[in-house]
């Protein structure tokens, strides 16, 4: 079996001070390029990556200190499997960034061109990823590769959880393969493409050695489509102590959870109750409404060892219980100003959010908004979904929100941390409560199945009133 790898830090090409706000600031460069990876041993596959590899380089930063990242597009014209345009805008998701950093999807960047990406970093730590964006073609783009990941780490997070090698990130997504080697892309006609290969960083099923301690695990679903259902070969607890957006109130342990593509849960495994030489396997249980092969019940495996580590690091043998309490999580629904229904259907294959598509957006010369909170203004959304024999992982852009209910009934212990997407199964209604703050203008709300996305799930909301 193949080894665990973790993808490399990204530094900075230069630090120095924000002029507006005298804040520490880092400026780094990353270049889109179509690159060969060798994902299967024997097998060459042409990917995109952002500095040519998949995944791509991890920035690590901060709380405080500004980004500014210079992105530049080498890409083909055209994918080289898939012929589709590689018109590419990038996002990173779980920042609040101005609208335009924030990766929308039709503010593109053609090969041969650049575009820097302003990141505030103000939120507390988190883990965040930042990925394609490009409008109608984010399944082929972030499929092939263009998605890493960005973590904002604080003192509260640093004090409290492991850090360095035992924060592992785990980017987790499917693949499938032709006989030559190249990917192979079949979205069934826009339901989602379930792919027979797993990767965890970009390796099929792979082992890793671990210490007889407490680990944390960045995990990051970032395929196009698939949901997970993770658990431990020994039964044993993962034990929940982060979602999107930061921090759990506190620790829920869980014999399994549900896990979709764009959601970011940590979760820390105790490796100090099993042996040396034993070994302890990730397993995907399946989620309704996934296509599953030989091996997609697998995930990855860890191989327990002997070697020494730090015994006086407090993390090292100790679960922590009381965590955190962030924003979302204070809002009562008595703040409400508004309720809003999003409806989910699919009309002639394609997919709407209350009739309406992305289509519609840009008809509307990007006006139509499908809600206009004011600056500051408390909201409840509900997501409604009808959509027969689907599941919909739903992401607002800009906001952290606290997910109220599911069907009427108490969200699932291990999702009451700060979200930024929420799992919306098969005929459930999700209620969610957000403050729209930080920043005004308009954001994106969209399906993160992908090719629901670009087909043609997606609308935007306005923060703020227009101006005259
Ligand atoms: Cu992770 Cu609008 O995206
Ligand atoms: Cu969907």
């Amino acid at each position: 079996q193949l080894a665990f790898t973790r993808p490399p830090f990204l530094a900075p090409y230069k630090t120095g001070i924000n002029p507006l706000d005298g804040k520490p600031q880092n400026f780094y460069n990353v270049t889109q390029k179509a690159a060969t990876a060798s994902l299967v041993p024997g097998l060459k596959t042409r990917i995109l990556g952002y500095n040519g590899i998949f995944p791509g380089p991890t920035i690590s930063i901060d709380q405080g200190t500004h980004a500014v990242v210079t992105m530049r597009n080498q890409l083909p014209k055209a994918h080289p499997d898939f012929g589709t345009p590689m018109a590419t805008s990038t996002h990173l998701h779980g920042s609040a960034s101005l609208p335009q950093y924030d990766g929308y999807a039709s503010d593109t960047t053609l090969p041969g061109f650049r575009k820097d990406y302003h990141y505030p970093n103000f939120q507390p730590a988190r883990t965040l990823w930042y990925h394609d964006h490009g409008v109608h073609y984010t399944a082929q783009n972030a499929y092939s590769g263009l998605v890493a990941m960005y973590q904002i780490h604080d003192p509260a997070e640093r004090a409290l959880l492991p850090q360095g090698e035992f924060d592992v990130p785990l980017m987790v997504s499917d693949i499938q393969l032709r006989a030559d080697g190249n990917a192979n892309y079949d979205d069934h006609n826009h339901s989602g493409l379930w792919g027979d290969i797993n990767l965890v960083n970009g390796v099929p099923w792979p082992v890793m050695k671990v210490k007889r301690r407490i680990y944390r695990f960045r995990v990051l679903v970032c395929g196009i489509s698939r949901s997970f259902r993770f658990k431990l070969s020994t039964g044993e607890p993962l034990t929940v102590v982060a979602t999107d957006g930061g921090l759990m109130p506190r620790a829920i342990p869980v014999a399994q959870y549900r896990h979709a593509n764009s959601e970011r849960y940590e979760v820390l495994i105790d490796f100090s109750k099993y042996r040396a030489g034993q070994r302890i396997e990730l397993q995907n249980v399946s989620n309704p409404n996934n296509i599953e092969f030989g091996n997609t019940r697998r995930v990855m495996a860890f191989d327990v060892t002997d070697d020494a580590f730090d015994r006086n690091d407090p993390t090292a043998l100790t679960l922590p219980t009381v965590l955190a309490n962030s924003s979302p999580m204070q809002l009562t629904r008595a703040m409400a100003k508004a309720t809003r229904r999003l409806r989910v259907e699919r009309q002639n294959g394609e997919w709407k959010i209350n009739g309406m598509s992305w289509a519609d957006v840009i008809a509307s010369n990007f006006q139509k908004v499908i809600a206009n909170p004011g600056a500051n203004d408390v909201e409840i959304w509900e997501i409604e979904n009808k959509s027969g024999g689907w599941f919909h992982p739903v992401h607002i852009h800009l906001v952290d929100f606290h997910i109220l209910s599911r069907n009427g009934q108490r969200p699932f212990s291990y999702e009451e941390g700060p979200k930024d997407v929420m799992y919306v199964g098969e005929n459930e209604t999700v209620q969610a409560i957000m403050r729209f703050e930080h920043q005004k203008g308009r954001y994106m709300v969209h399906c993160h199945n992908l090719p629901h996305e670009d087909h043609d799930m997606m609308l935007q909301f306005r923060v703020g009133l227009l101006q005259g």
